[in-house]
């Protein structure tokens, strides 16, 4: 049942280390593409006050809740079902969102949702995480998301990584105000808004 992702077992204590500066004091956290379910299992009893929802499509909730069940956490809820096409969220309130590894996967379409759909159950002074490599104006692309960008866009067009200052004017209009764009390893960027 447990799926395994290597870049997960490379970027978890990386995203921990961010986390832990956003995450005390909230109670409730959503996850979006949890995917293998590692990063779960993994951090979710880092925060032991916080519910941990991890969600993603119904193909991955078996290895979700496999990795989860061996997790020592006490706070992580059984995987739900959220697929962004749908706009149908299984909580209706929670004062974190985190998105690891997935706005690049899904289309420009579902980013736009992602962020309406985050805005709509976080409460005020709620956080949304994302993590993933980013492209920035007047910056070219490193050349090793080069190489990804162009792998993701031949498996899927609609697929890719998307401009930083797009992504982010997209959160300015759910009233999601920009707190910190943070580098990391590999390439990749942790970035964080509150909802005000
Ligand atoms: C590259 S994986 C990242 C998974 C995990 N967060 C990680 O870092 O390993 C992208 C995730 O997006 C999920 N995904 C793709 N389309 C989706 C959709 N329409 N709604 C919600 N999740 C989706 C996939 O199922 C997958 O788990």
């Amino acid at each position: 049942m447990k799926q395994h992702a290597p870049a997960c077992d490379r970027n978890q204590a990386f995203i921990l280390e961010t986390l832990a500066g956003i995450l005390p004091g909230k109670k409730n956290l959503l996850e979006i593409g949890s995917g293998t379910g590692q990063h779960a299992a993994y951090l979710a009893p880092q925060f032991p006050n916080l519910t941990w929802f991890p969600t993603d499509l119904e193909e991955n909730l078996a290895s979700i809740n496999a990795w989860c069940n061996d997790s020592p956490a006490a706070n992580i809820e059984t995987a739900s079902v959220l697929n962004l096409a749908t706009g149908q969220w299984p909580v209706k309130s929670c004062d974190a969102v985190v998105c690891i590894n997935t706005i690049h996967i899904i289309s420009w379409e579902l980013v736009e949702k992602l962020f309406t759909g985050a805005a709509n159950v976080l409460s005020k002074e709620g956080v949304f995480y994302v993590y993933g490599p980013y492209e920035y104006e007047n910056e070219p692309l490193a050349e090793s998301n080069q190489n990804f960008n162009a792998w993701l866009q031949q498996r899927d067009p609609a697929s890719g990584i998307r401009k930083f200052e797009k992504v982010n004017e997209l959160a300015r209009k759910n009233d999601l105000i920009f707190q910190f764009d943070k580098s990391m390893p590999a390439n990749n960027r942790s970035i964080c808004w509150k909802k005000v």
